[in-house]
């Protein structure tokens, strides 16, 4: 399995694994398209030789207040169903934090998730790394029939130049 950033021609397969995957909301193949575009430093894909296996789309906050400084916000993080439990999401976001260097992680999960949910609880817990979890958006800030989010918050990492 290999890991690299994506590049624009990546864009229509990572929205088609979205799509794929289910449990995630599927944005436009333009904002997939934007992501490799302008944002490929935060974002990583695992690929082997029959295409993508996974991805993560991830963004820096910009420091404002209010907001932790220095940190990488997962937008989504999909697998392709025949590459789950194999570790592959941690090691997806392991990497992430190698190539960045942020001091927080944060990303939002449903409470039904229950995969997502154990992920990000494992990766903390492998790291031994601070998670905090707060309620978030509520349902009743989506227009649609969407649950609520949680805010998942992972730090402060060590510097990895130490
Ligand atoms: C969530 C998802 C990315 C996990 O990826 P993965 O590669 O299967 O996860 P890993 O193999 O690295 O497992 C990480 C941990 O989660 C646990 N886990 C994985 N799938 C699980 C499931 N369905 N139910 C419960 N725990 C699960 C693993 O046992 C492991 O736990 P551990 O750290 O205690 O050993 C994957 O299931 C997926 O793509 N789901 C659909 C998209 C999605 O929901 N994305 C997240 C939106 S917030």
């Amino acid at each position: 399995m290999r890991f690299r950033p994506p590049v624009v021609a990546d864009g229509g397969a990572i929205w088609s694994l979205v799509k794929r995957g289910g449990g995630l909301d599927v944005n436009s193949p333009y904002a997939y398209l934007m992501a490799c575009q302008n944002w490929s430093d935060t974002c990583v894909v695992a690929e082997d030789d029959d295409g993508l296996a996974g991805i993560v789309v991830g963004y820096r906050l910009a420091d404002r207040p209010g907001t932790l400084p220095d940190t990488l916000f997962v937008w989504q993080i999909a697998i392709a169903p025949e590459h789950r439990g194999r570790g592959l999401g941690k090691a997806l976001l392991a990497w992430l934090i190698r190539s960045n260097e942020p001091a927080w992680l944060e990303t939002t999960i449903t409470s039904s998730n229950l995969a997502s949910r154990a992920l990000f609880s494992g990766f903390a817990r492998d790291g031994k790394v601070k998670l905090s979890i707060t309620p978030w958006l509520s349902a009743d800030s989506f227009p649609d029939q969407h649950e609520g989010e949680d805010l998942f918050r992972i730090g402060p990492f060590p510097s990895q130049k130490e």
